[in-house]
């Protein structure tokens, strides 16, 4: 059985990127596989600093992930901090990891270059995230294709160790989507709520409807053939099957496509899709106590296999003098 691993930033709202991209194929892997499924409240510190907002935001993540199909009886999830064990894999990961590595990493170099002044925590982000993975032998690592990158900044991180202190870490495979490689927001770049053009899975219905009304389109007129490249159709096709999928095709091919008929269509197709997870949602907003005790219960699952990890690491590297 291969074991499943992916952790998700409680960044605010989660939107229909994170379900798409991460989310829903995790949810479907609890099915057949050891699912490992956490929210990194340790990596959001790098950009939160606010008690109050990033409780707040780990909590609804994991409501979320819970209303959306998570069941804690086929999946081990917790919050990051409570399994303090990543935080000292992630030192002694970064004595073997060259700063040439980090300095490499695009998403790094993408938050700097948007005006980020960045902390020590920010540069080490993708080490946190190899301790995040290696403490508990991930095998499968399903990401959204803008953590590419890190995964393989993981692998080397694993390989090098391996190389150095012995056979210790299993080395993860990226599990990149396949149905669509980049979920773009309302405006056409990746959806992203730090860019304010995401489409949130559980805001009210006016909300949702206002962002979708408001993806851009281009002028082109109504009797001529639209453009497939654009947002509205990628993001539609988000929710289509095969068959659905052709007939918006040859919408968008033929004349006479109306752009806001379209997106009231898809408005109405999202809320109808998210629908039956709303009562769900409202009633962990009810019974938070039911939902400390699930991520207290995976945190104590959580810590047990990595303190198997840290301590071979440990033994490996010559730390471990009081066992
Ligand atoms: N960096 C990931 C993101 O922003 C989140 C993450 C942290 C993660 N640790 C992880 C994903 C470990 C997979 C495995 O999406």
């Amino acid at each position: 059985m291969k074991r499943v691993l992916s952790g998700i930033q409680p960044s605010g709202q989660l939107h229909i990127g994170n379900y798409f991209g991460m989310m829903s194929r995790m949810i479907q892997y609890q099915e057949q596989n050891e699912l490992y499924c956490f929210i990194v409240d340790y990596h959001a510190l790098t950009t939160i600093n606010d008690r109050k907002r990033l409780e707040t935001n780990t909590l609804n993540a994991a409501m979320d992930f819970l209303a959306l199909g998570l069941d804690p009886n086929k999946s081990i999830f917790w919050i990051q901090s409570d399994v303090p064990q990543v935080t000292e894999l992630t030192w002694l990961l970064s004595t073997i990891t060259g700063i040439g590595l980090l300095e490499r990493a695009t998403s790094y170099k993408d938050k700097t270059s948007r005006g980020v002044s960045p902390n020590v925590g920010l540069f080490s982000y993708p080490i946190l995230m190899a301790a995040d993975i290696l403490c508990f032998g991930g095998n499968i690592v399903p990401v959204g294709k803008d953590q590419k990158q890190h995964l393989e900044m993981t692998r080397d991180i694993a390989q090098r160790f391996n190389k150095i202190y012995g056979d210790v870490f299993v080395i993860p495979d990226a599990e990149i989507s396949k149905t669509l490689q980049l979920i773009p927001g309302i405006d056409g770049q990746k959806m992203s709520k730090s860019y304010g053009n995401d489409i949130p899975i559980f805001a009210s219905e006016k909300i949702i409807r206002k962002r979708i009304m408001s993806i851009t389109t281009d002028s082109t007129p109504i009797d001529e053939p639209k453009d497939k490249n654009t947002p509205l159709f990628q993001i539609y096709s988000l929710l289509l099957n095969k068959d659905d999928k052709k007939e918006l095709e040859s919408r968008f091919d033929n004349p006479g496509l109306r752009y806001g008929d379209v997106k009231k269509e898809l408005a109405d197709s999202i809320i109808d899709f998210f629908q039956p997870y709303r009562k769900k949602r409202e009633y962990l907003e009810n019974h938070k106590d039911y939902v400390l005790k699930v991520l207290k219960e995976g945190a104590q699952k959580a810590s047990i296999e990595a303190d198997k990890y840290l301590t071979k690491a440990r033994t490996a590297m010559g730390l471990n003098y009081a066992d």
